[in-house]
């Protein structure tokens, strides 16, 4: 895994959604070219621990970070300007196995959704399923329907149809050879089974919390099954994209 640290030139930093931004960051890619579904490990000036968030894009000399305040760290970041620089290390982690001649289902839930733009960049024609809580979460449309079919849902029905990203996955997992998916546990969980019950490949990427972000600290281990063996592995390097198979719920 090649990543180093980065100082960026902050292009700009705007809320796109309720509490969502839009960080850009200038980011050469001829060395350090990043794969989808890898993240970006931030510092944030004041916070001992990095921040790890997720590469929405990382095409024409710009790395898209799309991240939600949650706690002070995002909080930090929300405030940085354009501008000044970002200290990143990047790209890291093992992220989404994209094959050739492959009919992908890309699927999406809330801050999930992000890491499938860059994804949907590197497939053919995907369809890319999409969920939010409400329309005021809902982000990133257009910029994934130029790159496929896209279906929209969200839980009170306040944009697209109502229901959850399993629903609709039911009605496309047919015409779909493999399936990738990012958001919360449950959902991950629920897409799986669905996957599973259609005996289609899916790959998952896992949410933990991180301390080195590379692989030298044991933050982020978590169980997986490799080869019938049950074995301890790190989301931050040997993930955080798994095969759903592979993966304890
Ligand atoms: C591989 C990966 C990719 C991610 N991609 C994105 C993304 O694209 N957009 C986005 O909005 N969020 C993403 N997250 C979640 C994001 O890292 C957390 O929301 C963020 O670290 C919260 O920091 P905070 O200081 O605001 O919150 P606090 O709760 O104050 O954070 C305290 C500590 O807990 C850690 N932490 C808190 N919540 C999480 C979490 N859900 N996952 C991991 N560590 C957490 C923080 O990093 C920090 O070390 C990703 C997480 C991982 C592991
Ligand atoms: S965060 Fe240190 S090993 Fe993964």
């Amino acid at each position: 895994m090649k990543y180093d640290v980065r100082q960026l030139p902050l292009i700009s930093n705007e809320e796109i959604a309720r509490g969502i931004f839009d960080m850009r960051l200038r980011y050469e890619q001829d060395d350090l070219p990043a794969e989808c579904g890898q993240f970006a490990h931030v510092y944030v000036p004041g916070k001992t621990l990095r921040r790890p968030i997720s590469v929405c894009d990382a095409s024409d000399g710009v790395l898209r970070l799309v991240y939600q305040v949650k706690g002070g760290g995002t909080k930090l970041m929300s405030e940085m300007k354009a501008g000044g620089t970002v200290d990143v290390l990047v790209p890291l982690g093992h992220g989404f196995e994209i094959k050739k001649d492959r009919r992908y289902c890309l699927v999406g839930g809330g801050i999930g959704v992000p890491p499938m733009l860059y994804t949907a960049k590197q497939c053919d024609k995907p369809v890319i399923i999409t969920g939010f809580r409400d329309k005021s979460l809902v982000i990133l449309q257009e910029e994934l329907a130029a790159e496929g079919e896209t279906l929209l849902c969200t839980d009170d029905g306040s944009a697209g149809r109502k229901g959850f990203v399993t629903d609709l996955l039911r009605e496309k997992i047919a015409d779909t050879d493999e399936v990738c998916a990012c958001g919360p546990t449950p959902m991950l969980k629920a897409v799986a089974a669905v996957c599973s019950e259609f005996s289609k490949p899916c790959q998952v990427s896992l949410e933990e919390r991180m301390g080195c972000g590379v692989g030298a600290c044991l933050v982020c281990a978590v169980k997986v099954r490799k080869n019938g063996e049950e074995i301890m592995q790190h989301v931050c390097k040997n993930g955080p994209v798994f095969n759903a198979e592979e993966v304890f719920f």
